[in-house]
């Protein structure tokens, strides 16, 4: 039986505000279904996310663009029912928030499925639709640099912040989306200076992927921290765990012992 490290307490939007205050790092976690999600809200994870990336490390898409909303309800329900303490977060898939009425429907419809906020890509120009979702009361992340929901248009994932333009739309960014009221940030590929900067200049925490330490939480997709989607890993990944080559040895095993070879 695995101890619970967790305080006791559900962690809220205030709770992330509190830390960011406190200085106290935000570890985040993507979980797609009950034990993947169980085991890490007892583990103690403050902040999981049912991410699009499930389209990928779950689905077997080749990008997030073809995630649904019906995939991610779907996820999501099942990550709910193995999570008690962790702040709960759901992707708006591609196309799923093209105008308010859209985004406030389906950011209704992930709420009412468990989940605690919903997450959107995009700078600036989602800032009103970050407001729409918000006068709803229902919380929102906001999710700029590399957004993966436009890699048809980007051609790749590319470092961002490297010009000075750029630098100054990323900054200008994450203070539209804090003032259009989103909970928290993620910053996917920015430079890690910039993502020191930015983490500096706003009031909610910054959550980073591929963007330094500096940010006030760190994000990996679950399966390249464990090493259980062994066919593709991000550069940035440190993690060196293996566990596709100890299933792979359990499966071995098992099936020897079931073909009477050991
Ligand atoms: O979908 C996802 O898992 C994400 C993280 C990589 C930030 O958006």
């Amino acid at each position: 039986m695995i101890q619970s490290a967790h305080s006791g307490h559900k962690i809220s939007a205030a709770t992330l505000s509190q830390w960011k205050a406190e200085g106290r790092k935000l570890p985040t976690l993507t979980a797609y279904d009950y034990p993947t999600a169980r085991l890490l809200d007892e583990a103690g994870v403050p902040l999981l996310l049912v991410g699009d990336s499930l389209g990928m490390v779950v689905l077997g898409f080749k990008d997030t663009t073809q995630v649904t909303m019906d995939h991610i309800e779907h996820h999501l329900r099942a990550a709910a029912r193995g999570v008690t303490h962790a702040f709960l977060v759901a992707d708006l898939p591609f196309e799923s928030y093209e105008t308010d009425a859209q985004a406030i429907a389906n950011a209704r419809r992930l709420a009412d499925a468990g989940a605690d906020a919903v997450k959107l890509e995009g700078g600036s120009d989602m800032a009103p639709r970050v407001q729409a979702i918000r006068a709803q009361g229902i919380e929102v992340v906001g999710h700029i640099g590399m957004l993966p929901q436009h890699i048809r248009e980007e051609g790749g994932y590319r470092i961002k912040g490297r010009l000075e333009a750029e630098r100054a739309r990323l900054l200008g960014d994450a203070r539209a989306l804090e003032a259009a009221g989103a909970c928290a940030l993620v910053m996917e590929l920015v430079v890690p200076d910039l993502a020191a900067e930015i983490s500096r200049a706003v009031g909610i925490p910054t959550i980073g992927i591929g963007s330094g330490d500096a940010c006030d939480g760190q994000i990996l997709v679950t399966t390249d921290l464990l090493g259980t989607f062994p066919w593709f890993k991000p550069k940035f990944v440190k993690s060196n765990h293996n566990l596709a080559a100890a299933m792979s040895a359990i499966v071995q095993e098992y099936m020897a012992g079931v073909q009477g070879k050991h």
